[in-house]
């Protein structure tokens, strides 16, 4: 509480120190709290100016005329210094807040980061889907796979030279034989077992998954891929079946004027096995120095054939009750026909500028 004004003191010079002081005291405060103190302790209805200005009333004519100029004069140079340092603290706070918390509106936004599908991932859901539509069931098994299933169960047993055909990663560890019975699987055919292990016909499925090789790389070949692989069998499933379908798949993710050839190949598993290709889609067979055909006007892009009966026996199906077809494709090499790529090591070198064109 200020304290009542000295009337005694009540002089030009009480009155200039007064002034003084308390502006000696504004020019140091730089927060509103303090300026509302300030303000009620000068100029305030109990404030110590206002109590001089009160206390002129006490003095004689003469006095009061001096006094009561200089007490008003004081109080109007005081009121507008308060003024000033109001408006000098808020200027600052605002200015402060600005460099803290800018938000101009007027700015663009920025563009979150997207990621996207791998091109594999995008090709093996295109290859899938075109057989989902044709009523076949997506499985999938494991990468680490016995020497039992990946070649055993496939009509290829030790010894056999069939085994050549495959550059196989062999997991280290022997069993009580000493052979090593566990490795990378080569390809997803081993599922075809495990899937007519596991269930009694009529069987329609296909098996997206990764599969590896010991291999040397180049523009064609990686050490580890992707594979689909599918099978079909039934009581009275024919060749004409596995042509059907098979055009048709060729048709749904190369175009409906595609054609097929379909050659004799060789896989252990299968009788007869063909191998599958598409008439050219860059010459259309008639190209000369095509890089696509290399012209032959012919692409070739899977194995496949009748399921072996020595396969539908090993699983316990009656090879005189039930046949099947059985096909395998690289989707790497599927979705290098379609876009162009001509080397198959850019899908797996994490190179953005590649992966970020699909
Ligand atoms: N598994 C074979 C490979 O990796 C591809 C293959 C060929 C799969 C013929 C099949 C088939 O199901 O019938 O070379």
């Amino acid at each position: 509480m200020p304290e009542s004004p000295d009337l005694t003191e009540v002089t030009p010079e009480s009155i200039q120190g007064l002034v003084q002081g308390a502006s000696a005291q504004l020019e140091s405060i730089d927060d509103l709290e303090s300026l509302e103190k300030w303000r009620v302790e000068y100029l305030g209805r109990r404030g110590r100016l206002t109590g001089v200005l009160r206390g002129l009333s006490q003095l004689d004519l003469e006095q009061r005329r001096v006094a009561g100029a200089l007490g008003n004069q004081a109080k109007r140079q005081l009121e507008e210094e308060l003024e000033q340092r109001t408006r000098k603290i808020n200027d600052a706070r605002l200015a402060k807040s600005a460099g803290q918390d800018r938000l101009d509106v007027t700015l663009p936004g920025r563009l979150p980061v997207t990621g996207r599908l791998h091109p594999t991932t995008q090709i093996v859901r295109e290859i899938c889907d075109a057989f989902i539509g044709m009523g076949f069931t997506v499985v999938e098994g494991p990468e680490v796979e016995w020497d039992h299933y990946n070649f055993e169960m496939l009509n290829i047993p030790k010894g056999h030279p069939a085994r050549d055909m495959w550059n196989t990663l062999w997991i280290d560890h022997r069993n009580e034989a000493g052979e090593y019975p566990m490795l990378l699987r080569t390809h997803t055919s081993p599922m075809q077992a495990r899937v007519m292990e596991s269930m009694q016909p009529p069987v329609r499925v296909i098996i997206p998954g990764k599969c590896y090789r010991y291999e040397a790389t180049d523009a064609t070949h990686e050490w580890h891929f992707y594979q689909v692989e599918g099978l079909a069998v039934d009581d009275g499933i024919t060749f004409a079946d596995l042509k059907g379908t098979l055009y048709e798949f060729a048709k749904r993710l190369f175009g409906e004027d595609r054609k097929v050839r379909f050659r004799c190949d060789y896989f252990p598993f299968v009788e007869p096995g063909v191998d599958m290709s598409i008439d050219c889609f860059a010459c259309h067979g008639e190209g000369e120095g095509c890089r696509l055909c290399r012209d032959s006007g012919w692409i070739e892009i899977m194995g496949a054939g009748m399921v072996h009966p020595k396969v539908l026996a090993g699983v316990g199906y009656d090879p005189e009750k039930y046949t099947g077809f059985a096909f395998g494709l690289g989707p790497e090499r599927i979705a290098m026909l379609k876009y162009g790529i001509d080397d198959i090591r850019l899908f797996y070198s994490n190179d953005l500028r590649f992966l970020r064109q699909f």
